[in-house]
């Protein structure tokens, strides 16, 4: 969710106030996710990296997510939306972990949306640690691995794969965001600063998304891919949207 600090900055406002609308977008994707057939939508919200930031910011970033939680949590209930954070919890303060944990168990039953905060969230710290738990020489499947990373991320066993990324505000990076599950992730980049985003913009990138031709390293013949796959159903994912991760 790139572009806060610059849209803010535009304006003569503090960095704060560009999170502060960029929570607005955040509102605005999430309602009109499930209306595009979007079932999974992670949004990057504070990479391992960013407790580098100046404290004032990493604080008031907390505060908003803090805020988002406990005000968003019962809207999530009332539209069917399972939220979930994932990353690290360790280094998070106690009223949050209190409001995560709550929101996740009051939110588990939704089935609309998969919506999936990243904070504290770190893909390289995933697999490292996902690493670390193999106990023998046996290489692992990529099932099993997978698992491992979910299970180092407090994400749900079998979250799927991401079928599109979009990163907001021009920036062309991945950043450390979900590498292992964006193995053949659509890349978008929009100069679209993260503030804006909304459902406009939502629709312009699933349009983009379906105009691509998604392979999977297979041969395509007519509408079908052709020759067998070693993973699960690798296709699935080529005739319709339905995991989302925006960058930040
Ligand atoms: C990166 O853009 C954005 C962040 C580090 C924070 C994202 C957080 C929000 C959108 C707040 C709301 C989120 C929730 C879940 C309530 P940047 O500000 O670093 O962009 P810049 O490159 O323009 O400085």
């Amino acid at each position: 969710m790139d572009g806060n600090g610059r849209w803010a900055a535009a304006r003569g406002r503090p960095r704060i106030a560009g999170h502060r609308r960029g929570a607005r977008s955040v509102r605005r994707v999430v309602e009109a996710s499930p209306e595009f057939g979007i079932t999974t939508l992670t949004l990057y919200a504070f990479s391992s990296d960013n407790w580098g930031r100046p404290a004032d910011e990493v604080a008031g970033l907390m505060d908003l997510f803090l805020g988002y939680l406990r005000r968003e949590c019962q809207r999530c209930v009332d539209s069917g939306v399972r939220l979930s954070v994932i990353g690290r919890r360790d280094r998070l303060g106690p009223a949050l972990i209190e409001a995560i944990e709550r929101t996740e168990a009051r939110t588990a039953a939704g089935s609309t949306l998969h919506l999936r905060l990243a904070v504290d969230y770190s893909a390289r710290d995933a697999i490292v640690r996902a690493a670390a738990g193999l106990r023998d020489a046996r290489v692992p499947s990529v099932e099993e691995f997978s698992r491992r990373i979910n299970e180092a991320t407090h994400s749900a066993p079998c979250t799927p794969d991401v079928d599109l990324l979009i990163r907001t505000s021009g920036e062309r990076r991945l950043s450390d965001f979900l590498l292992w599950e964006s193995a053949y992730a659509e890349l978008l980049f929009t100069a679209c600063p993260w503030p804006e985003f909304g459902k406009r913009e939502l629709g312009g990138a699933i349009r983009e998304f379906h105009r691509r031709e998604r392979r999977f390293g297979r041969l395509h013949r007519g509408a079908q891919l052709v020759g067998s796959s070693s993973s699960e159903n690798p296709s699935a994912g080529a005739r319709r949207v339905s995991r989302i991760g925006v960058g930040r």
